[in-house]
């Protein structure tokens, strides 16, 4: 399945969301891609390192916006529990390893990333 982004999934800041955007379009890149073609060691490095620099600058925008840092800090253990289990996933076949980042990534921003905009939202006036 593809993944196409929807506004609906914004966060509403430009740099997450353009980094969101790039992890979808490398997932429907090696998703769609001839099995020929496709080098599964440089797949997962390349996922894995794209996806640990976004982490971090999100961790750092939450942390520049005053985000709860409890919540951030779980939001982080989320982070690095994903990254740690696609390490586990390196001698599996790739579409397993796609399918679990495509359905993770997903939900993560969802029901984890979505809440930094639910966050910056003023409150609702009577
Ligand atoms: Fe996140
Ligand atoms: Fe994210």
């Amino acid at each position: 399945m593809k993944l196409d982004w929807v506004t609906a999934l914004a966060v509403d800041d430009g740099p997450i969301d353009a980094q969101h955007q790039e992890l979808f379009r490398l997932y429907n890149l090696y998703s769609t891609m001839p099995e020929a073609e496709l080098d599964k060691a440089a797949i997962l490095a390349k996922l894995a390192a794209y996806a640990g620099t976004h982490f971090q600058d999100e961790e750092d925008y939450m942390q520049a916006i005053g985000y709860p840092v409890q919540r951030r800090l779980a939001h982080a253990e989320l982070h690095r529990a994903f990254v740690a289990k696609l390490q586990t996933l390196q001698d599996a076949p790739l579409y397993q390893v796609l399918d679990y980042f495509q359905e993770w990534l997903l939900r993560h921003i969802i029901s984890e990333d979505r809440q930094i905009k639910v966050f910056l939202e003023p409150p609702r006036t009577r």
